[in-house]
């Protein structure tokens, strides 16, 4: 594998999805990882990252000086390259001019990892430095430079070992992904398996010694990507040693509930529904506050589980589909960020329950999984299913949660996606849905006044969720939209769109 050692940067998680995307395993650590705590024969190139502080400042990250001394492959990449020259005895420059953004560069030494390009070349690339390196090593070469640094590339002359001051894997720097795969196949000699078949082959082997019969497994499926393609490959290691169920909230979509369950069905899930709509609909009569119902929401998810847990003998494990953002999200440089919504998650539950976790995806990104399910052959209708929150339409009911105001949502919600289906727009946006607020208006309907409720849309582009941008729609589809909403939904006068980004606002509304 790939390791890389993570400085903080914004990127750091590009890189190794850089890494893998050709077919080779790579993993982020924090930098304040020891050599000692890692099993270095697996380690066939070292990468350091970029990183926001300065290498001689006083918030420098801690860092030991030891893997340089490894002779693994190494790679750096801008605060990477400026500690890698700082340990090496060259000299750092503070920038005259700081560069952001894009540059260009000239390539001066055409071996190593640019041997792809003759000496002379210009490419652009995505820039970001404060300060530079003024001087490199002794025993190395400068390999390029630019307008405002005189050397953003070297290479040590005897060692597999470089360093680049910009940012080969964002997509700003087009030849980035051949500095990269120089680093990684001719400097680091990987072999390219990190393949889906291989991945899957390995998970069922290791999760059929995890469970050894007659142990039995449990895992609570939303619907979504993660937890299904979880399921899926865990079934195929345990059979019907793996109880799966579903519970049903009542604050699901329109018909999503039965719709869910017949796709786990077919995928030959040992899937039982558990329907606790009463329930939550019922701890949650009166409650307007948005924390509050979330809260609730959360507490009751565990009571179902727990007591369904409970219900099945011998179960020893709990399947989730936590994802590698989830896990290196925890152990980053970065402290630890405000929480803007308590998320429902069932991450409360193994400490109770005494549980021992199977998270067949703790390495992988959601891309990664999608390949997966469809080297499962699982069909395109839930790999490519929008995510959907856990507190699901209570989210998006703003005031109190009635179940004739559940029925107003989803009948809105069903127009609004059936419409966007249908114009064949549903996999390019990351979430599209209808909110019902709170408010009452004036109407006109035939020669009756009405005083209805309001239904916002709202439709987003995004990556990751972190970050979200509104989508456009085109204005037949909307006013398509509009009028069956306001026609076909009983107690809905006025439809608005909701055309903010994230941030300042939130994808949901609660
Ligand atoms: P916000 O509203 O915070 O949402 O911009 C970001 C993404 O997270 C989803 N979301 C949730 N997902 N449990 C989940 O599993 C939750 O409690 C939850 N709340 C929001 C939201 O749909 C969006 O994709």
């Amino acid at each position: 594998m790939i390791l890389i050692l993570d400085f903080g940067s914004q990127y750091t998680q590009l890189i190794a999805r850089r890494v893998r995307e050709l077919s080779v395993y790579s993993e982020v650590r924090p930098c304040t990882t020891t050599p000692d705590s890692v099993d270095l024969s697996k380690v066939k190139g070292l990468i350091l990252s970029g990183g926001p502080s300065s290498v001689t400042g006083e918030d420098a990250p801690t860092f030991d000086p030891g893997w340089l001394s490894l002779d693994i492959p190494t790679l750096g990449i801008c605060y990477g390259m400026q500690l890698m020259a700082h340990h090496f005895g060259g000299t750092l420059g503070r920038g005259i001019a700081r560069e952001y953004g894009p540059s260009t560069i000239t390539i001066e030494d055409n071996a190593g990892i640019f041997e792809s390009w003759p000496k002379g070349t210009q490419l652009s690339v995505w820039m970001s430095h404060g300060d530079h390196v003024e001087v490199v090593p002794a025993g190395f070469v400068t390999c390029a430079s630019s307008k405002g640094a005189p050397i953003v590339g070297m290479r040590h002359t005897s060692k597999p070992v470089s360093a680049l001051q910009f940012h080969p894997e964002v997509v700003h720097t087009p030849e980035g992904r051949t500095l990269i795969k120089n680093f990684v196949f001719n400097e680091a000699k990987c072999s390219a398996d990190w393949t889906p078949e291989n991945f899957i082959e390995q998970q069922i082997a290791k999760t059929a010694d995890q469970v050894p019969a007659p142990a039995q497994a449990i895992c609570a499926l939303s619907g979504g990507v993660d937890s299904t393609v979880a399921a899926v490959l865990v079934a195929r290691a345990l059979g019907e040693r793996l109880h799966c169920f579903f519970v049903d909230t009542g604050l699901m979509r329109k018909n999503e509930a039965q719709s869910v369950m017949e796709r786990l069905k077919a995928l030959d899930l040992n899937v039982t529904l558990v329907d606790a709509s009463a329930r939550f609909l019922g701890e949650l009569k009166g409650v307007s506050d948005p924390e509050l119902k979330r809260k609730i929401i959360g507490r009751v998810f565990i009571e179902v589980f727990e007591e369904h847990a409970k219900s099945l003998k011998g179960v020893t494990h709990l399947v989730q589909g936590t994802l590698y953002p989830d896990v290196i999200e925890s152990v980053s440089v970065r402290g630890p960020s405000a929480t803007i919504k308590t998320h429902h998650n069932v991450g409360g539950l193994p400490e109770r329950l005494q549980f021992k976790l199977i998270e067949p995806f703790r390495e992988l990104f959601k891309d990664e999984v999608r390949l997966l399910g469809k080297e499962l052959d699982m069909p395109q209708e839930i790999l490519q299913r929008q995510p959907f929150p856990g507190p699901g339409l209570a989210v998006r009911i703003l005031g109190e949660i009635t179940p004739e105001r559940v029925t107003t949502l989803q009948e809105a919600d069903y127009i609004f996606l059936e419409e966007i289906r249908a114009a064949g727009l549903y996999a390019g946006i990351w979430q599209s849905f209808a909110v019902l607020l709170p408010v009452r208006s004036v109407g006109v309907m035939g020669d009756g006044r009405t005083y209805d409720e309001t239904i916002a849309l709202r439709a987003v582009y995004s990556e990751d969720g972190m970050t979200a941008d509104w989508a456009y729609l085109p204005e037949d589809l909307l006013r398509r939209v509009s009028n069956r909403i306001v026609n076909e939904v009983k107690g809905v006068n006025r439809v608005v769109l909701d055309i903010s980004s994230k941030p300042p606002a939130t994808i949901e509304w609660e």
